[in-house]
């Protein structure tokens, strides 16, 4: 092939590249605002949460992962040949793997070897590599391996970090804030949100605070280092990620896993609708809030759907 067969067919494959990245934007946020007033008393309160499993992968990580991989390839920093690798065994790590598959570009995600079978499998069905580190480090070990991967290999990987890349917290500065501003047109007083990476709570909350200065931001986080808050960070005893802002919150509640898996049951029966733990969390911190508070619209995120925890779902129908 000559060079400039060459040029025509880099070309041809990087406008495919962008034309799959555009058309995979209109699955990627716009998530509906569910109301769950009616799970408190005050006619004057009114709550609602965006159920984010209405999207690309069918979690809040979609945002993310999108925003992480287009800047990338804006930036040259990822191509056919070099990928990405990050460590996640969860939403983030499906929402790469659905991104990367679709544009071409390869996912190599870092996992504890005692993630969840269920996810490895949709990994693997999405054609990712997985690299296995030890079940007792954790995800900090999953961390450690996929920047040692990328500084061995550099024309192979490009680290994606979610942890510490400000394009996870732009995605929803850029996005779910303007949604949510758009959606309760602009009535919105308190914005309530669970930690993990703590993106969404971050890029959220500073565009909700610059649209209006008086917004309240509530901060949540499990009650203990040991919890089953899937995708949630106790930050006193975690490593705390770089893109983290502990003082941007006015205020910051506690939530206990079985308040969680209370409101799991509650909601299923009161609205029809199975939350994961996460997303039940999110909702027992609004009703919380609801509590101070004599009038307002507070919203939060429901970052995933209860479908992708059969194990909780049976352990809870059985108490
Ligand atoms: C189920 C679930 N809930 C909450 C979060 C927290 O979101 P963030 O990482 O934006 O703080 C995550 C993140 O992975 C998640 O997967």
């Amino acid at each position: 092939m000559d060079e400039r067969e060459t040029d025509t067919l880099t070309k041809t494959k990087t406008d495919s590249v962008w034309k799959k990245l555009e058309n995979l934007s209109n699955f990627i946020g716009n998530t509906p605002l569910f109301d769950f007033s009616h799970l408190q008393k005050n006619p004057k309160v009114k709550i609602y949460a965006k159920l984010e499993w209405n999207q690309l992968s069918n979690s809040v990580k979609a945002r993310a992962a999108y925003n992480i991989i287009l800047e990338a390839y804006k930036s040259g920093l990822i191509n056919y040949q070099k990928g990405i690798i990050d460590a996640s065994s969860g939403n983030t790590a499906v929402a790469y793997a659905s991104i990367g598959t679709h544009i071409g570009i390869p996912v190599t995600l870092c996992v504890p070897e005692n993630a969840s079978q269920q996810k490895l499998s949709s990994l693997k069905a999405l054609g990712s590599e997985i690299v296995y580190t030890s079940k007792f480090g954790t995800t900090d070990e999953a961390q450690e391996k996929a920047k040692e991967l990328s500084n061995l290999h550099p024309e192979k990987y490009f680290y994606t970090n979610q942890y510490a890349n400000d394009n996870n917290w732009k995605a929803h500065y850029n996005g779910t804030a303007l949604e949510i501003w758009q959606q309760t047109k602009g009535e919105v007083t308190h914005f309530v949100s669970g930690v993990g990476t703590s993106g969404t709570f971050v890029g959220t909350s500073r565009r909700l605070k610059e649209l209006n200065p008086f917004i309240s931001l509530i901060e949540l986080q499990p009650d203990s280092a040991m919890h089953g808050l899937e995708g949630w960070k106790h930050m006193e005893s975690a490593k705390i990620p770089l893109i983290y802002d502990g003082h941007l919150a006015d205020q910051h509640l506690t939530i206990d896993t079985f308040e969680s898996y209370d409101m799991i049951r509650r909601v299923a029966k009161e609205s029809g609708v199975l939350l994961s733990p996460s997303s039940a969390a999110n909702v027992a911190g609004t009703l919380k809030v609801a509590e101070t508070i004599n009038m307002g619209v507070i919203v939060t995120i429901c970052p995933d759907h209860a479908s992708n925890y059969p194990e909780i779902l049976q352990q809870i129908q059985n108490v």
